[in-house]
């Protein structure tokens, strides 16, 4: 058993609480690989803002969970290096499916965990993601859990449509599970393509698609019934089409595109929405910057000649999401 405490890790509690109050949302980031994690930590170091390192079922099968968590320890102490003094760094278990899982990331030293139910019938939901929260508060780990089911790919969790979080059940759900946090469905969804062209319109000028606006009304209601209560978006990478055209014209093939427009994530940081997860946009960057490279100089062969530059223009777009879009800089001096 180790705490997540002894590693320097924070869990969200009173990351969210801050949040909520203060009107800006806390970055949750995924990360796979060392340029990835580094890119996080510079990000967040230089704009000292408290962040949320996330690992999926797809990171630990990829990386490896142990080398993962031993990285995030390192990330404590890199970031201290970068001249951080106090850095609030949460290591999140991203979309958690069982129960056995959950209880190693918390065993292991994880400082928080999702406990994804979302694709199981209501009771079923609740009965595992009560589980989790009893196990996981006697080592003042927090939870996440997920109420309504987003469109697309969740991780093995596959819906042909998005199903809203109905707000009449997320008092119950929230009061019989003791979850500390609740990510709901308003129209987000997983990956570079969310939405289909036959959901959007076209940009005349520019041919681009245009999405439909997220269901703030959802939203609203939620927070009504919840007053204060710590809401999470997944599937918030707004996929910037500065990336997608650099992809296409060397070499990709991305077409159509489209994620979540930088004004509603925005709007959504002020409200009781106090993370937003953000992991294709960290997927283009780094393809871009790699593609780029390959095409300008086909005789590179020394990755860190084409990772280097990815793993900067990654730490681009952190900046741009902490300071642009989420508002969490300068949030943990
Ligand atoms: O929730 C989805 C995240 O983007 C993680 O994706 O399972 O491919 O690592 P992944
Ligand atoms: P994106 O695919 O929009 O980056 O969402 C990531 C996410 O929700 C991770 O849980
Ligand atoms: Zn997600």
């Amino acid at each position: 058993m180790v705490s997540y405490k002894e590693l320097g890790l924070v869990n969200t509690r009173e990351m969210f609480a801050k949040a909520i109050n203060g009107g800006y949302a806390i970055p949750a980031f995924n990360f796979n690989n060392m340029e990835q994690l580094q890119a996080i930590i510079k990000a967040s170091a230089e704009t000292k803002s408290p962040v949320i390192l996330q690992v999926s079922k797809g990171a630990r099968n990829y990386a490896n969970q142990t080398l993962l968590r031993y990285m995030a320890q390192g990330a404590v102490e890199y970031a201290k290096e970068l001249g951080w003094e106090h850095p609030q760094i949460c290591l999140h278990l991203d979309h958690g499916d069982t129960f056995e899982v959950c209880k190693s990331c918390v065993d292991f030293g994880f400082s928080s965990v999702m406990i994804d139910g979302s694709s199981l019938p209501y009771e079923e939901n609740i009965a595992l993601t009560k589980k989790v929260v009893e196990y996981a508060h006697q080592y003042d780990v927090t939870v996440e859990a997920e109420l309504g089911v987003l469109a697309g790919v969740e991780d093995d969790v596959q819906a042909e449509e998005s199903h809203y979080t109905k707000p009449e059940e997320v008092i119950d759900f929230a009061t019989r599970t003791g979850c500390d946090s609740l990510a709901i469905s308003i129209g987000t969804s997983h990956g570079a393509y969310k939405f289909k062209p036959e959901q959007c319109t076209r940009d005349p000028q520019t041919g681009k698609l245009v999405p439909p606006p997220l269901a703030f009304d959802v939203l609203d209601a939620i927070m009504e019934k919840l007053p204060g209560f710590p809401i999470v978006l997944h599937g918030s990478s707004s996929v910037p089409q500065e990336y997608v055209d650099i992809i296409n014209t060397h070499g990709g093939k991305m077409p159509d595109a489209v994620g979540i427009p930088e004004e509603q994530l925005r709007k959504a940081a002020k409200s009781a929405v106090c993370k937003i997860n953000i992991d294709s946009d960290s997927r283009l960057a780094f393809t871009a910057a790699v593609r780029k490279v390959f095409v300008e100089k086909p005789g590179e062969f020394d990755p860190r000649k084409y990772c280097g530059p990815a793993r900067d223009e990654m730490t681009k777009l952190y900046k741009h999401k902490i300071i642009e879009v989420l508002g969490s800089d300068g949030k943990a001096e």
